[in-house]
């Protein structure tokens, strides 16, 4: 590098982590595929990663209902405390260049922790505007990849359940701005110790194949 040359700044990424399982979590291990295949991809330029264990997450309460419904009053202390929170959250997915959600399916849609973060970062005024064509988001569109795991199968023929998450997340996230969604699976975590390795084995070649053919067509589109 000439030394009249900036340093490129890192790929910011911003991981959430929905799982309750620790390291053991199938959606966090394939999570960890992606930021492999992201860290090759930034190359010289590196990455900085933010995680956020939505485990620790508090649902909103009372006050901050009130204070979104009533948006011209002036906060008390008590809406403060829940609103900075909703602040930060706001502020650390605004600083990022790449959203990455790791996160199994509870009960056919996203769990707890992640509807929680959905409460919180998904504010009128803020993130949307409502408006007479509808809500509008406001954030800077950026790449989101989500690592879905999953005890039954979601796609395909053996898919015998609903799948909320999946639509649900792309439409509150199409809500605040970001249109660029993409899913990797690990289905059928439940289904056995051959069938979780098959299914591994789909999942994470799934993420090498994308991001391996994105950065073919990047690296042609360059020296085209
Ligand atoms: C409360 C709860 C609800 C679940 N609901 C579903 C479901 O609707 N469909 C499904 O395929 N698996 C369901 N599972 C299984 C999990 O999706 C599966 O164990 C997955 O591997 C968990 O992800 P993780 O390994 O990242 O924690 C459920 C598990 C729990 C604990």
């Amino acid at each position: 590098m000439n030394p009249s040359q900036k340093p490129l700044a890192p790929l910011r990424i911003l991981r959430l982590i929905a799982s309750p399982n620790g390291n053991a979590s199938e959606s966090l291990k394939l999570s960890e595929r992606i930021l492999h295949a992201l860290t090759v991809r930034a190359g010289i330029r590196g990455i900085e990663l933010t995680d956020i264990d939505l485990n620790t997450l508090s649902p909103v309460d009372a006050t901050y209902a009130h204070a979104l419904a009533h948006p011209s009053e002036i906060a008390t202390e008590d809406q403060k405390g829940t609103l900075s929170r909703s602040d930060q959250m706001i502020i650390l997915l605004n600083a990022c260049d790449v959203l990455v959600i790791a996160t199994p399916m509870h009960n056919y849609s996203v769990p707890s922790p992640l509807k929680a973060w959905i409460d919180h970062v998904v504010r009128v005024g803020k993130t949307f505007l409502s408006t007479s064509k509808g809500k509008v988001g406001t954030l800077l569109d950026r790449p989101v990849y989500v690592a879905v795991a999953t005890g039954g199968y979601i796609s395909g023929e053996r898919a015998r359940q609903p799948d909320f998450l999946r639509p649900y997340l792309s439409a509150v996230l199409k809500t605040i701005g970001l249109n660029q969604v993409h899913y990797f699976t690990v289905e059928g975590t439940a289904k056995g110790t051959d069938a979780l390795k098959t299914a591994q084995k789909i999942g994470y070649d799934d993420v090498h194949t994308f991001f391996h053919e994105e950065i073919e067509a990047r690296t042609h589109e360059t020296v085209a």
